[in-house]
């Protein structure tokens, strides 16, 4: 059985620092992408405070993400490449921090209660293969390290995982 280890949250740089090595064991000895992205998106809710929303999007065709393990109220199924937040992500192969949702004009609202939000891509080589993605009820809630920190997180996930 996984024990979550209690992490120090005031200390994001420790934070991360212990959230990469239990998703590292957590993730060791399995490469199934489903099951790698359910712990994940499990592990990322249970530790990280703040949080109303934590899952995948995966790039099941060059043009679509589609909804992946999470956790979290039920989310929209399917977002265009180049559309909200997420498909902006891929469309420019980069990390999006959005310090108030309601701002980022073209923002896809699945949970009202979201006020800010931080998704990643998952890149192996060149090919981006979906995102991971944050949403808090609270504003401003990630910042660069979070970024830093989550950017570490889909390497771990995508190098310990077959592509889906
Ligand atoms: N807000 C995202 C949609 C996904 S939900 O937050 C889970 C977006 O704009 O792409």
């Amino acid at each position: 059985m996984f024990e979550a280890k209690a992490i120090r949250v005031d200390d994001k740089t420790a934070l991360y620092r212990e959230l990469a090595q239990q998703a590292g064991g957590l993730l060791s000895g399995e490469r199934d992408a489903i099951a790698n992205a359910a712990n994940t998106a499990a592990l990322l809710f249970t530790t990280l405070p703040d949080l109303n929303w934590a899952g995948f999007y995966f790039l099941r065709t060059p043009d679509e993400l589609v909804l992946g393990p999470f956790q979290g109220k039920p989310a929209c199924v399917r977002i265009a490449v180049g559309r909200g937040v997420c498909g902006t992500a891929v469309l420019q192969h980069r990390s999006m921090l959005v310090e108030d949702v309601h701002a980022f004009a073209d923002h896809i609202a699945c949970d009202a209660a979201s006020r800010s939000e931080l998704v990643v891509p998952l890149i192996r080589g060149d090919r981006i293969l979906g995102v991971i993605d944050l949403d808090s009820p609270l504003p401003a809630r990630f910042d660069r390290e979070d970024q830093r920190g989550m950017e570490a997180i889909a390497e771990i996930y995508v190098k310990a995982s077959d592509d889906i």
